[in-house]
Protein backbone atom coordinates (compact mmCIF):
# COMPACT_ATOMS: atom_id res chain seq x y z
CA UNK A 1 0.00 0.00 0.00
CA UNK A 2 2.89 2.61 0.35
CA UNK A 3 3.98 3.98 -2.55
CA UNK A 4 5.92 7.01 -2.97
CA UNK A 5 5.44 9.69 -5.23
CA UNK A 6 8.67 10.22 -7.05
CA UNK A 7 8.26 12.88 -9.83
CA UNK A 8 4.53 14.24 -9.91
CA UNK A 9 4.18 17.87 -9.88
CA UNK A 10 2.42 18.78 -6.77
CA UNK A 11 3.27 20.95 -3.68
CA UNK A 12 5.32 19.19 -1.38
CA UNK A 13 3.78 20.98 1.38
CA UNK A 14 0.69 19.50 1.24
CA UNK A 15 1.59 15.86 1.00
CA UNK A 16 3.88 14.95 3.50
CA UNK A 17 1.74 12.05 4.41
CA UNK A 18 1.95 9.21 6.74
CA UNK A 19 2.36 5.88 5.67
CA UNK A 20 2.65 2.21 7.64
CA UNK A 21 5.18 0.16 6.49
CA UNK A 22 3.87 -3.58 6.36
CA UNK A 23 6.34 -6.40 6.23
CA UNK A 24 6.18 -10.13 6.98
CA UNK A 25 8.07 -11.65 9.63
CA UNK A 26 10.93 -13.97 8.72
CA UNK A 27 12.78 -16.27 11.53
CA UNK A 28 11.67 -16.66 14.90
CA UNK A 29 9.11 -14.80 16.46
CA UNK A 30 8.92 -12.85 19.99
CA UNK A 31 5.03 -12.12 19.30
CA UNK A 32 4.71 -8.59 19.22
CA UNK A 33 3.89 -6.50 16.86
CA UNK A 34 6.09 -3.49 15.29
CA UNK A 35 4.16 -0.38 13.61
CA UNK A 36 6.06 2.12 11.60
CA UNK A 37 4.61 4.96 10.02
CA UNK A 38 6.59 7.53 7.98
CA UNK A 39 7.06 11.22 7.16
CA UNK A 40 9.57 13.01 4.88
CA UNK A 41 11.33 12.26 1.98
CA UNK A 42 12.16 8.77 0.49
CA UNK A 43 15.32 8.67 2.31
CA UNK A 44 12.94 8.19 5.27
CA UNK A 45 10.67 5.88 3.94
CA UNK A 46 13.86 3.79 2.75
CA UNK A 47 15.14 3.73 6.74
CA UNK A 48 11.71 2.50 7.90
CA UNK A 49 12.17 -0.38 5.72
CA UNK A 50 15.88 -0.77 7.47
CA UNK A 51 14.36 -0.40 10.87
CA UNK A 52 11.63 -2.73 10.05
CA UNK A 53 14.70 -5.35 8.69
CA UNK A 54 16.24 -4.60 11.94
CA UNK A 55 13.31 -5.07 13.72
CA UNK A 56 11.84 -8.17 12.58
CA UNK A 57 15.05 -10.06 13.01
CA UNK A 58 14.94 -9.57 16.60
CA UNK A 59 11.52 -11.64 16.37
CA UNK A 60 9.06 -8.68 15.48
CA UNK A 61 5.64 -9.06 13.01
CA UNK A 62 4.86 -6.03 11.62
CA UNK A 63 1.30 -4.82 11.60
CA UNK A 64 -0.62 -1.91 9.76
CA UNK A 65 -2.92 -2.13 12.34
CA UNK A 66 -1.74 0.18 15.12
CA UNK A 67 -4.03 -1.10 17.57
CA UNK A 68 -2.84 -4.43 17.88
CA UNK A 69 0.88 -2.86 18.09
CA UNK A 70 3.10 -3.23 21.25
CA UNK A 71 5.43 -1.16 19.78
CA UNK A 72 5.10 2.29 17.43
CA UNK A 73 7.53 4.07 16.07
CA UNK A 74 7.09 7.13 13.87
CA UNK A 75 9.87 7.78 11.84
CA UNK A 76 9.93 11.91 11.41
CA UNK A 77 10.51 15.17 9.02
CA UNK A 78 11.61 18.49 10.12
CA UNK A 79 12.37 20.12 6.69
CA UNK A 80 9.14 22.60 7.06
CA UNK A 81 7.50 23.34 10.52
CA UNK A 82 4.41 22.60 9.18
CA UNK A 83 6.23 18.71 8.46
CA UNK A 84 6.76 18.82 12.24
CA UNK A 85 3.23 20.13 13.65
CA UNK A 86 1.50 17.26 11.50
CA UNK A 87 4.04 14.88 13.44
CA UNK A 88 2.93 16.28 16.72
CA UNK A 89 -0.47 16.14 15.98
CA UNK A 90 0.06 12.19 15.38
CA UNK A 91 2.22 11.79 18.49
CA UNK A 92 -0.69 13.64 20.37
CA UNK A 93 -3.49 10.82 18.99
CA UNK A 94 -0.70 8.12 19.84
CA UNK A 95 -0.25 9.81 23.92
CA UNK A 96 -4.14 8.69 23.96
CA UNK A 97 -3.54 5.39 22.50
CA UNK A 98 -0.87 5.00 25.74
CA UNK A 99 -4.05 6.08 28.06
CA UNK A 100 -5.77 3.05 27.30
CA UNK A 101 -3.36 0.73 26.66
CA UNK A 102 -0.23 1.78 29.02
CA UNK A 103 2.19 -0.99 28.15
CA UNK A 104 2.86 0.39 24.52
CA UNK A 105 5.97 1.69 23.82
CA UNK A 106 6.27 4.86 21.59
CA UNK A 107 9.13 6.08 19.94
CA UNK A 108 9.86 8.76 18.09
CA UNK A 109 12.86 8.55 14.90
CA UNK A 110 14.32 10.52 12.08
CA UNK A 111 14.92 14.03 11.97
CA UNK A 112 12.63 15.43 14.96
CA UNK A 113 14.39 12.98 16.80
CA UNK A 114 17.44 14.33 16.15
CA UNK A 115 16.68 17.98 16.00
CA UNK A 116 14.96 17.61 19.05
CA UNK A 117 16.48 14.76 21.12
CA UNK A 118 15.75 14.47 24.74
CA UNK A 119 13.32 17.11 25.39
CA UNK A 120 10.54 15.16 23.36
CA UNK A 121 10.76 12.50 26.46
CA UNK A 122 11.43 15.48 29.23
CA UNK A 123 9.96 18.74 28.66
CA UNK A 124 6.88 17.30 26.49
CA UNK A 125 6.50 13.98 27.26
CA UNK A 126 5.53 12.83 24.38
CA UNK A 127 7.04 9.80 23.74
CA UNK A 128 8.95 6.68 25.74
CA UNK A 129 11.49 6.52 23.30
CA UNK A 130 13.84 8.69 20.83
CA UNK A 131 16.61 7.05 18.32
CA UNK A 132 18.24 9.21 15.58
CA UNK A 133 19.06 8.23 12.08
CA UNK A 134 22.49 6.73 12.85
CA UNK A 135 20.88 4.89 15.60
CA UNK A 136 18.93 2.31 14.27
CA UNK A 137 20.53 -0.43 15.06
CA UNK A 138 20.39 -0.04 19.04
CA UNK A 139 16.74 0.13 18.55
CA UNK A 140 15.84 -3.57 19.89
CA UNK A 141 18.03 -2.44 23.12
CA UNK A 142 16.54 1.24 23.33
CA UNK A 143 13.14 -1.10 23.89
CA UNK A 144 14.29 -3.34 25.73
CA UNK A 145 15.50 -0.66 28.28
CA UNK A 146 11.01 1.23 27.80
CA UNK A 147 10.15 -2.42 28.70
CA UNK A 148 12.48 -2.02 31.65
CA UNK A 149 10.76 0.98 33.03
CA UNK A 150 13.36 3.41 31.56
CA UNK A 151 13.08 5.86 28.73
CA UNK A 152 15.44 5.20 26.13
CA UNK A 153 17.51 7.83 23.81
CA UNK A 154 20.32 7.32 21.36
CA UNK A 155 20.76 10.33 19.05
CA UNK A 156 24.43 9.89 18.21
CA UNK A 157 25.23 10.94 14.77
CA UNK A 158 28.20 8.70 13.37
CA UNK A 159 30.84 9.23 10.50
CA UNK A 160 30.82 5.76 9.23
CA UNK A 161 27.29 4.18 9.44
CA UNK A 162 25.68 3.75 6.07
CA UNK A 163 23.52 0.26 7.22
CA UNK A 164 25.35 -1.28 4.35
CA UNK A 165 25.11 -4.86 5.54
CA UNK A 166 21.06 -4.55 6.37
CA UNK A 167 18.85 -5.42 3.54
CA UNK A 168 16.20 -3.42 4.02
CA UNK A 169 12.63 -5.38 4.35
CA UNK A 170 10.72 -3.78 1.12
CA UNK A 171 7.15 -1.98 1.47
CA UNK A 172 5.90 -3.69 -1.30
CA UNK A 173 6.94 -7.24 -1.69
CA UNK A 174 6.02 -8.10 -5.26
CA UNK A 175 7.07 -4.25 -6.08
CA UNK A 176 8.34 -3.08 -9.71
CA UNK A 177 9.91 0.42 -8.01
CA UNK A 178 12.36 0.76 -5.52
CA UNK A 179 14.49 3.01 -3.73
CA UNK A 180 17.76 2.61 -2.50
CA UNK A 181 20.18 4.44 -0.19
CA UNK A 182 23.36 5.33 -1.71
CA UNK A 183 24.78 8.03 0.53
CA UNK A 184 23.68 9.30 4.01
CA UNK A 185 24.09 12.64 5.48
CA UNK A 186 24.73 15.98 3.81
CA UNK A 187 27.82 18.54 3.87
CA UNK A 188 27.03 21.28 1.96
CA UNK A 189 25.02 23.44 4.65
CA UNK A 190 22.43 25.77 2.30
CA UNK A 191 21.28 28.19 4.64
CA UNK A 192 17.79 27.50 4.92
CA UNK A 193 18.08 23.89 5.61
CA UNK A 194 17.79 21.90 8.45
CA UNK A 195 19.13 18.15 7.25
CA UNK A 196 22.80 18.66 7.53
CA UNK A 197 21.93 18.56 11.32
CA UNK A 198 19.39 15.95 11.64
CA UNK A 199 21.80 13.60 9.22
CA UNK A 200 25.29 14.47 10.06
CA UNK A 201 28.22 14.06 7.66
CA UNK A 202 28.16 12.85 4.62
CA UNK A 203 29.20 9.74 3.94
CA UNK A 204 28.73 7.23 0.78
CA UNK A 205 27.77 3.53 1.24
CA UNK A 206 30.10 0.73 -0.26
CA UNK A 207 29.05 -0.04 -4.03
CA UNK A 208 29.50 -3.52 -4.11
CA UNK A 209 26.95 -3.54 -1.46
CA UNK A 210 24.52 -1.29 -3.51
CA UNK A 211 25.07 -3.48 -6.41
CA UNK A 212 24.22 -6.45 -4.85
CA UNK A 213 20.61 -4.85 -3.16
CA UNK A 214 20.14 -4.13 -6.72
CA UNK A 215 20.63 -7.06 -8.18
CA UNK A 216 18.46 -9.22 -5.65
CA UNK A 217 16.12 -6.71 -6.37
CA UNK A 218 16.27 -7.24 -10.21
CA UNK A 219 16.01 -10.91 -8.96
CA UNK A 220 12.84 -10.56 -6.89
CA UNK A 221 10.86 -9.20 -10.03
CA UNK A 222 11.67 -5.48 -9.87
CA UNK A 223 12.12 -3.24 -12.68
CA UNK A 224 13.24 0.04 -11.41
CA UNK A 225 15.44 1.59 -8.84
CA UNK A 226 15.67 4.67 -7.88
CA UNK A 227 19.57 5.43 -5.91
CA UNK A 228 18.99 8.40 -3.28
CA UNK A 229 20.92 10.57 -1.87
CA UNK A 230 20.63 14.28 -0.32
CA UNK A 231 23.10 14.78 -3.46
CA UNK A 232 24.67 12.09 -5.37
CA UNK A 233 26.60 13.70 -7.43
CA UNK A 234 29.00 13.54 -4.15
CA UNK A 235 28.95 10.16 -4.13
CA UNK A 236 32.34 8.95 -3.35
CA UNK A 237 33.87 5.76 -2.35
CA UNK A 238 37.30 5.50 -1.15
CA UNK A 239 37.51 8.79 -2.14
CA UNK A 240 38.56 11.44 0.60
CA UNK A 241 36.19 14.98 -0.06
CA UNK A 242 39.73 16.37 -1.33
CA UNK A 243 39.90 13.47 -4.39
CA UNK A 244 42.53 11.74 -2.44
CA UNK A 245 42.43 7.87 -2.31
CA UNK A 246 42.10 6.87 0.84
CA UNK A 247 43.00 2.88 0.46
CA UNK A 248 45.26 2.32 -2.57
CA UNK A 249 44.48 -1.51 -2.52
CA UNK A 250 40.65 -1.03 -2.91
CA UNK A 251 39.50 0.65 -6.16
CA UNK A 252 37.49 4.10 -6.30
CA UNK A 253 34.03 4.81 -7.35
CA UNK A 254 32.16 8.10 -8.10
CA UNK A 255 28.43 8.83 -8.86
CA UNK A 256 28.80 8.00 -13.00
CA UNK A 257 30.69 5.03 -12.27
CA UNK A 258 28.61 3.38 -9.53
CA UNK A 259 25.64 4.45 -12.32
CA UNK A 260 27.52 2.40 -14.58
CA UNK A 261 27.73 -0.72 -12.30
CA UNK A 262 24.05 -0.55 -11.32
CA UNK A 263 22.76 -0.17 -15.19
CA UNK A 264 24.92 -3.04 -16.03
CA UNK A 265 22.90 -5.18 -14.15
CA UNK A 266 19.98 -5.97 -16.86
CA UNK A 267 18.96 -3.46 -19.59
CA UNK A 268 16.12 -4.69 -18.41
CA UNK A 269 16.56 -2.60 -14.89
CA UNK A 270 15.55 1.42 -15.14
CA UNK A 271 17.82 3.00 -13.03
CA UNK A 272 16.88 6.32 -11.81
CA UNK A 273 18.46 8.90 -8.96
CA UNK A 274 17.61 12.23 -6.75
CA UNK A 275 19.00 14.54 -5.82
CA UNK A 276 21.54 16.52 -7.94
CA UNK A 277 23.09 19.38 -7.22
CA UNK A 278 23.71 22.12 -9.93
CA UNK A 279 27.06 23.10 -8.31
CA UNK A 280 28.13 19.32 -8.56
CA UNK A 281 26.44 17.58 -11.56
CA UNK A 282 29.57 16.62 -13.69
CA UNK A 283 29.39 16.10 -17.31
CA UNK A 284 30.89 12.56 -16.64
CA UNK A 285 27.28 12.14 -15.28
CA UNK A 286 25.70 12.64 -18.27
CA UNK A 287 27.91 10.78 -20.54
CA UNK A 288 27.18 7.65 -18.85
CA UNK A 289 23.10 8.58 -18.67
CA UNK A 290 23.47 9.15 -22.39
CA UNK A 291 25.33 5.87 -23.00
CA UNK A 292 22.92 4.13 -21.18
CA UNK A 293 19.23 3.16 -22.76
CA UNK A 294 18.19 2.24 -19.42
CA UNK A 295 19.26 4.74 -17.51
CA UNK A 296 16.02 6.92 -17.62
CA UNK A 297 16.22 10.24 -19.46
CA UNK A 298 15.33 12.49 -16.01
CA UNK A 299 16.91 14.57 -13.94
CA UNK A 300 15.87 16.53 -10.14
CA UNK A 301 18.03 19.54 -10.32
CA UNK A 302 16.97 21.65 -8.15
CA UNK A 303 17.51 25.45 -8.49
CA UNK A 304 15.51 27.07 -5.07
CA UNK A 305 15.92 30.51 -6.58
CA UNK A 306 16.38 32.02 -10.20
CA UNK A 307 18.48 35.04 -8.49
CA UNK A 308 22.08 35.29 -7.90
CA UNK A 309 22.14 37.37 -4.97
CA UNK A 310 19.32 34.95 -2.84
CA UNK A 311 21.46 31.77 -3.97
CA UNK A 312 24.34 33.48 -2.15
CA UNK A 313 22.47 34.22 0.57
CA UNK A 314 21.04 30.54 0.13
CA UNK A 315 24.73 29.47 0.61
CA UNK A 316 23.87 27.05 -3.03
CA UNK A 317 27.40 26.92 -4.20
CA UNK A 318 26.35 28.63 -7.87
CA UNK A 319 24.42 31.66 -9.66
CA UNK A 320 21.88 31.90 -11.75
CA UNK A 321 24.22 31.64 -15.01
CA UNK A 322 25.74 28.60 -13.61
CA UNK A 323 23.18 26.90 -13.46
CA UNK A 324 21.62 27.66 -17.12
CA UNK A 325 24.88 26.39 -18.01
CA UNK A 326 24.09 23.32 -16.52
CA UNK A 327 20.89 22.84 -18.18
CA UNK A 328 22.45 23.41 -21.23
CA UNK A 329 24.87 20.82 -20.81
CA UNK A 330 21.61 18.47 -20.05
CA UNK A 331 20.19 19.01 -23.07
CA UNK A 332 23.56 18.97 -25.58
CA UNK A 333 24.31 15.38 -23.77
CA UNK A 334 20.29 14.26 -23.50
CA UNK A 335 18.12 16.11 -26.09
CA UNK A 336 15.26 14.30 -24.30
CA UNK A 337 15.27 14.95 -21.15
CA UNK A 338 12.73 15.52 -18.34
CA UNK A 339 13.94 18.05 -15.83
CA UNK A 340 12.57 18.90 -12.36
CA UNK A 341 13.22 21.35 -9.57
CA UNK A 342 12.50 22.51 -6.03
CA UNK A 343 11.76 26.31 -5.80
CA UNK A 344 11.40 28.15 -2.58
CA UNK A 345 9.45 31.89 -2.34
CA UNK A 346 10.01 34.51 0.05
CA UNK A 347 13.75 33.49 1.25
CA UNK A 348 14.98 35.89 3.54
CA UNK A 349 15.24 39.32 1.71
CA UNK A 350 13.67 38.39 -1.03
CA UNK A 351 12.60 41.54 -3.25
CA UNK A 352 10.02 41.26 -5.78
CA UNK A 353 12.46 41.66 -8.45
CA UNK A 354 14.27 38.59 -7.09
CA UNK A 355 10.94 36.60 -7.79
CA UNK A 356 10.64 38.25 -11.12
CA UNK A 357 14.17 36.49 -11.58
CA UNK A 358 12.85 32.93 -10.52
CA UNK A 359 10.30 33.32 -13.19
CA UNK A 360 11.94 34.52 -15.40
CA UNK A 361 13.87 31.56 -15.18
CA UNK A 362 11.80 28.54 -14.90
CA UNK A 363 10.40 30.39 -18.44
CA UNK A 364 13.84 29.58 -19.41
CA UNK A 365 14.34 26.01 -18.10
CA UNK A 366 10.22 25.25 -19.25
CA UNK A 367 10.19 22.02 -15.99
CA UNK A 368 8.55 18.89 -16.58
CA UNK A 369 7.65 19.17 -13.26
CA UNK A 370 8.47 21.31 -9.86
CA UNK A 371 7.99 21.07 -5.81
CA UNK A 372 7.40 24.46 -4.60
CA UNK A 373 7.30 25.33 -1.18
CA UNK A 374 6.95 28.50 1.22
CA UNK A 375 10.31 29.22 3.16
CA UNK A 376 9.73 28.26 6.39
CA UNK A 377 12.61 29.32 9.01
CA UNK A 378 14.45 26.27 10.75
CA UNK A 379 16.34 26.77 14.15
CA UNK A 380 20.04 26.84 14.05
CA UNK A 381 20.34 26.59 10.41
CA UNK A 382 22.49 29.81 9.02
CA UNK A 383 19.83 31.86 7.54
CA UNK A 384 17.98 31.64 11.11
CA UNK A 385 21.41 33.40 12.86
CA UNK A 386 22.12 35.88 9.89
CA UNK A 387 18.93 37.06 8.39
CA UNK A 388 15.65 38.03 9.72
CA UNK A 389 12.82 36.05 7.96
CA UNK A 390 11.59 39.23 6.48
CA UNK A 391 9.26 38.12 3.84
CA UNK A 392 5.57 38.85 5.16
CA UNK A 393 3.01 35.45 4.89
CA UNK A 394 1.20 36.62 2.42
CA UNK A 395 3.61 38.32 0.24
CA UNK A 396 5.49 34.17 0.45
CA UNK A 397 1.91 32.87 -0.53
CA UNK A 398 1.45 34.98 -3.30
CA UNK A 399 4.62 34.38 -4.69
CA UNK A 400 4.23 30.84 -4.59
CA UNK A 401 1.12 30.80 -6.63
CA UNK A 402 2.57 32.59 -9.46
CA UNK A 403 5.28 30.19 -9.17
CA UNK A 404 2.64 27.18 -8.91
CA UNK A 405 0.32 29.11 -11.88
CA UNK A 406 3.56 28.73 -14.23
CA UNK A 407 4.47 25.60 -13.85
CA UNK A 408 1.09 24.08 -14.25
CA UNK A 409 0.98 25.43 -18.00
CA UNK A 410 4.74 24.07 -17.80
CA UNK A 411 3.59 20.85 -17.18
CA UNK A 412 1.04 20.54 -19.36
CA UNK A 413 3.15 22.25 -22.32
CA UNK A 414 5.69 19.39 -21.76
CA UNK A 415 2.95 17.19 -21.99
CA UNK A 416 1.64 18.39 -25.02
CA UNK A 417 4.64 18.02 -26.43
CA UNK A 418 4.95 14.26 -25.97
CA UNK A 419 1.74 13.68 -27.36
CA UNK A 420 2.28 11.74 -31.08
CA UNK A 421 5.30 9.78 -29.61
CA UNK A 422 5.65 6.18 -28.85
CA UNK A 423 7.06 5.50 -25.08
CA UNK A 424 8.78 2.51 -23.16
CA UNK A 425 6.28 2.08 -20.33
CA UNK A 426 7.31 0.02 -17.22
CA UNK A 427 3.22 -1.35 -16.14
CA UNK A 428 3.02 -0.60 -12.50
CA UNK A 429 -1.00 -2.04 -12.25
CA UNK A 430 -4.78 -0.69 -12.87
CA UNK A 431 -5.28 2.98 -12.96
CA UNK A 432 -6.66 3.67 -9.48
CA UNK A 433 -9.93 5.19 -11.43
CA UNK A 434 -10.54 2.86 -14.03
CA UNK A 435 -10.13 -1.42 -14.22
CA UNK A 436 -10.42 -0.96 -17.93
CA UNK A 437 -7.27 0.78 -17.84
CA UNK A 438 -3.11 0.25 -16.35
CA UNK A 439 -0.76 3.05 -16.08
CA UNK A 440 2.80 3.08 -15.48
CA UNK A 441 5.80 5.84 -16.48
CA UNK A 442 7.84 6.35 -19.54
CA UNK A 443 11.49 7.53 -19.17
CA UNK A 444 11.11 10.86 -18.65
CA UNK A 445 8.66 9.66 -15.28
CA UNK A 446 5.75 10.60 -16.86
CA UNK A 447 2.62 8.94 -15.59
CA UNK A 448 0.96 7.03 -18.75
CA UNK A 449 -2.70 6.02 -18.53
CA UNK A 450 -3.80 3.53 -21.06
CA UNK A 451 -6.90 0.83 -22.28
CA UNK A 452 -6.13 -2.97 -21.52
CA UNK A 453 -8.29 -3.53 -24.58
CA UNK A 454 -7.68 -7.51 -24.05
CA UNK A 455 -3.74 -7.31 -23.82
CA UNK A 456 -1.76 -9.86 -21.39
CA UNK A 457 -0.94 -7.80 -18.94
CA UNK A 458 1.69 -8.34 -16.01
CA UNK A 459 2.99 -5.69 -13.77
CA UNK A 460 6.82 -5.41 -14.01
CA UNK A 461 5.93 -5.41 -17.81
CA UNK A 462 7.93 -3.10 -20.72
CA UNK A 463 5.25 -2.43 -23.48
CA UNK A 464 5.19 0.35 -26.41
CA UNK A 465 2.85 3.17 -26.03
CA UNK A 466 1.44 5.58 -28.00
CA UNK A 467 0.84 9.30 -26.18
CA UNK A 468 -2.41 10.14 -28.02
CA UNK A 469 -3.98 12.81 -25.51
CA UNK A 470 -2.50 14.35 -22.05
CA UNK A 471 -3.27 16.58 -18.93
CA UNK A 472 -0.89 18.72 -17.15
CA UNK A 473 -0.28 15.45 -14.33
CA UNK A 474 -1.09 12.70 -17.41
CA UNK A 475 -0.36 11.21 -20.20
CA UNK A 476 -3.02 8.95 -22.13
CA UNK A 477 -1.92 6.98 -24.57
CA UNK A 478 -2.91 3.18 -26.25
CA UNK A 479 -0.64 -0.02 -26.37
CA UNK A 480 1.02 -0.02 -30.16
CA UNK A 481 2.09 -3.61 -30.19
N1 LIG B 1 19.18 17.68 -0.97
C1 LIG B 1 18.21 18.25 -1.76
C2 LIG B 1 16.97 18.75 -1.07
C3 LIG B 1 16.52 18.21 0.20
S1 LIG B 1 15.19 19.01 1.00
C4 LIG B 1 18.82 19.42 -2.48
O1 LIG B 1 19.84 19.91 -2.15
O2 LIG B 1 18.19 19.91 -3.38
C5 LIG B 1 13.97 19.13 -0.28
C6 LIG B 1 13.58 20.53 -0.61
O3 LIG B 1 12.93 21.13 0.48
C7 LIG B 1 14.71 21.47 -0.92
O4 LIG B 1 15.20 21.34 -2.22
C8 LIG B 1 14.07 22.81 -0.69
O5 LIG B 1 13.46 23.30 -1.85
C9 LIG B 1 13.02 22.53 0.35
N2 LIG B 1 13.39 23.10 1.65
C10 LIG B 1 14.43 22.78 2.42
N3 LIG B 1 14.46 23.54 3.54
C11 LIG B 1 13.40 24.38 3.45
C12 LIG B 1 12.89 25.44 4.28
N4 LIG B 1 13.50 25.77 5.40
N5 LIG B 1 11.76 26.07 3.88
C13 LIG B 1 11.15 25.74 2.72
N6 LIG B 1 11.59 24.77 1.91
C14 LIG B 1 12.71 24.10 2.24
FE1 LIG C 1 19.83 20.63 2.49
FE2 LIG C 1 21.44 21.79 0.76
FE3 LIG C 1 22.09 19.41 1.77
FE4 LIG C 1 20.08 19.62 0.06
S1 LIG C 1 22.24 20.03 -0.39
S2 LIG C 1 20.09 18.50 1.98
S3 LIG C 1 19.20 21.58 0.56
S4 LIG C 1 21.95 21.34 2.89
FE1 LIG D 1 12.74 15.58 6.14
FE2 LIG D 1 14.91 14.60 7.18
FE3 LIG D 1 14.22 13.93 4.74
S1 LIG D 1 14.19 16.66 7.43
S2 LIG D 1 13.19 15.76 4.03
S3 LIG D 1 13.10 13.46 6.54
S4 LIG D 1 16.28 14.18 5.50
Amino acid sequence: MSTIDLGRNKVIDESIQGEATIIQAEGQKNGKKLYVESYGCQMNFSDSEVVASIMTKEGYETTRNMDEADVVLINTCSIRENAETRVRNRLTEFKKKKEDNPGLVVGILGCMAERLKKSLLEEEKLVDLVAGPDAYRDLPNLVNEVEGGQRAVNVLLSRDETYADISPVRLDQGGVSAFVTIMRGCDNMCSFCVVPFTRGRERSRDPQTIVKECEELFQNGYREVTLLGQNVDSYRFNLSSKGEIKDVNLPTTNFAQLMEMVALISPDLRVRFSTSHPKDMTDDVLQIMAKYENICPYIHLPVQSGNTEVLARMNRGYSREWYLERIEAIRKYIPDCAISTDIISGFCGETEEEHQDTLSLMDLVQYDYAYMFKYSERPKTLAERRFEDDVPDDVKSRRLTEIIDKQQKHSLLAHQKQVGRTDKVLIEGLSKRSKEHICGRNGRNAMVVFPINGYDWKKGQYVQVKITDCTSATLLGEIAE
